[in-house]
């Protein structure tokens, strides 16, 4: 049995805490608000799953034990990511890190150690874009090795949700500004939340041998009334080394939400979707034959982290690292992205992701 220990017993922390007891796993969950653990026990847990665990250890953050965890998961707010995970590395050794997304806030921070410390330490550090270990994605990678819709032509990946659903979970915050999603500095907005379109665009580029996003040019649609700064849209066209373009859209304004990427190849495509209908998610293609395909994936909100916490599980059982669709520097390769959107969208300009430049914005180049 596992040990985990989880800061931030807020949305992410519950699901979490919940597909680690599912595994059977030690739980132990923090947080700076004294509130928030109450909440965790007498509201969001039970409420999501039936009832409280009451093998669930809460402790507020002056109480931890001096334990070692096998596992310790950062479910904060991302402009507290980096501060706590270097913290983590610094003091234990977990054998797995995951910390959510996004990693950290678009200036990049501080990264470069916690990439250190994971190679000083042997500890795993993960990333939590949990959407490229789904049934649907593990479905698409198959399709896609296959090599049903030939050569790659385009890419497209879009997460355009109504973010009235993010506080529909969290009836504890009024609006934006109560939290990160409100300042797109911090790493909220459309560009920070919604960035599994980045990240699942990315995923699938590998897969299909397109490469790593070379260049970027955004537009934005920022909302600023003197408190909240946010991007409420955030329009991405991208470019891959190989030379490959499409696009990636992320909004907090689309009701009701689309969460989809289209893979157009020269023999046929793959579409991916998630909540494609009432408890479904879906992939549809092209086959070999020119039928189009649909193939429904039965899910249910809990069933979005299995195939992350059964990655992580692989990982502590001596699985191999390498490849690994959450390691940081996947992660790390979706924050330049949100880092270089930013930077063309400010200076009206295309910019190029330098990768030899390491993780900083100054591996962004005005082109
Ligand atoms: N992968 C996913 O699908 C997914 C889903 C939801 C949220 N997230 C991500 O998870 C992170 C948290 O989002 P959320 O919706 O759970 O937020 P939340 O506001 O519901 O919970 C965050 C909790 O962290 C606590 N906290 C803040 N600073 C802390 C610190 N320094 N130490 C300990 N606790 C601290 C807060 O008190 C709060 O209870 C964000 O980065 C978000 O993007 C990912």
């Amino acid at each position: 049995m596992y040990s985990v220990k989880i800061y931030g017993a807020g949305s992410i922390g519950n699901h979490l805490a919940h597909a680690c007891r599912d595994k059977g796993w030690e739980v132990l969950m923090t947080d700076i608000d004294p509130a928030a653990l109450q909440r965790t026990r007498e509201d969001i847990y039970p409420s999501r799953y039936g009832g409280w665990d009451p093998d669930i250890r809460l402790r507020g953050m002056g109480a931890l034990p001096k334990e070692h965890f096998d596992v310790v998961i950062i479910g904060t707010p991302p402009d507290t990511h980096v501060r706590l995970a270097t913290q983590v590395l610094e003091n234990s050794s977990p054998q797995v890190l995951l910390i959510e997304k996004p990693l950290c806030n678009p200036p990049l921070v501080g990264v470069q150690k916690i990439v250190d410390l994971q190679k000083a330490t042997g500890s795993f550090v993960a990333v939590g874009y949990n959407h490229t270990m789904t049934e649907n994605s593990r479905r698409a990678a198959q399709i896609l090795q296959q090599n049903l819709i030939g050569d790659p032509i385009t890419i497209s990946a879009r997460f355009r949700e109504h973010w009235g659903g993010i506080f529909g979970a969290h009836p504890w915050l009024n609006g934006p500004r109560d939290s990160y999603l409100g300042f797109f500095e911090r790493g909220g907005g459309a560009s920070g939340e919604h960035s599994h379109a980045i990240n699942i665009w990315q995923h699938f580029a590998r897969l299909v041998g397109a490469g790593r996003i070379v260049e970027v040019s955004a537009a934005m649609d920022i909302v600023d009334d003197g408190v909240v700064k946010y991007d409420r849209i955030c329009l991405i066209n991208v470019k891959t080394e190989v030379g490959l373009v499409g696009n990636i859209v992320q909004d907090v304004v689309t009701e009701p939400a689309q969460k989809a990427a289209r893979i157009q190849g020269t023999k046929g495509f793959l579409e991916w979707f998630v909540n494609f209908k009432s408890g479904h998610d879906a992939v549809h293609y092209r086959d070999g034959k020119g039928e189009v395909r649909e193939e429904l994936i039965k899910k249910t909100r809990p069933d979005d982290f299995k195939g992350e916490v059964d990655h992580i599980e692989q990982i502590l059982n001596g699985g191999d690292r390498a490849g690994s669709p959450i390691s940081i520097e996947r992660g790390l390769d979706t924050m330049l992205v949100i880092a270089a959107a930013h930077i063309s969208y400010r200076h009206k300009r295309s910019v190029r992701i330098n990768y030899d430049r390491g993780y900083t914005t100054d591996a962004v180049e005005l082109l």
